[in-house]
């Protein structure tokens, strides 16, 4: 078990915290829930694997799979979704060769696609690690992908 899990777990015990909030935790230190991870704190605390698989699965804040270095999100609330986010999505799909909810291959994405994040007058609106771009289109999406992939060497 490493130092950080240890903190973690130690925390967890002082506060008797519930089983939601350690995820959280770890989902938070190591950006997503390593299997090895959840294992080890299964035999620790001596609850069942299932148990964690079936809440990570349940609740959307959680993920079972490392994250991209760059989090693509795109939103499909009603305002976007009317003014063309679907168009958008496929776009990006395209471009990046994935599907929404999955991180690339060579681990540089995640791409997302998330409800109203309350800047509707810019929609269809694209985040790139929490970075706003607005009124996107087939092509302004292509044009910021184009730039992103010459930003990431
Ligand atoms: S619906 Fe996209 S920001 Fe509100």
């Amino acid at each position: 078990m490493d130092d950080k899990l240890r903190i973690i777990l130690d925390e967890h015990k002082a506060k008797e915290g519930t089983l939601i909030s350690l995820m959280q935790d770890i989902n938070e230190e190591y950006k997503y829930l390593p299997e090895e991870v959840l294992r080890e704190v299964s035999d620790e605390l001596d609850i069942p694997i299932s148990r964690f698989f079936s809440l990570a699965t349940f609740y959307s804040c959680f993920r079972l799979e490392p994250m991209g270095k760059k989090h693509i999100c795109v939103c499909v609330g009603t305002a976007c979704h009317v003014r063309g986010a679907p168009l958008v999505v496929d776009t990006i799909e395209r471009g990046l060769g994935m599907k929404s909810g999955e991180t690339s291959e060579d681990g540089e994405y995640t791409l997302d696609s998330v409800n109203c994040v309350g800047a509707c007058a810019l929609g269809p609106l694209v985040t790139i690690d929490g970075e706003f771009f607005g009124h996107m289109d087939q092509k302004k999406v292509k044009k910021l992908l184009n730039e992103e992939k010459t930003s990431v060497v």
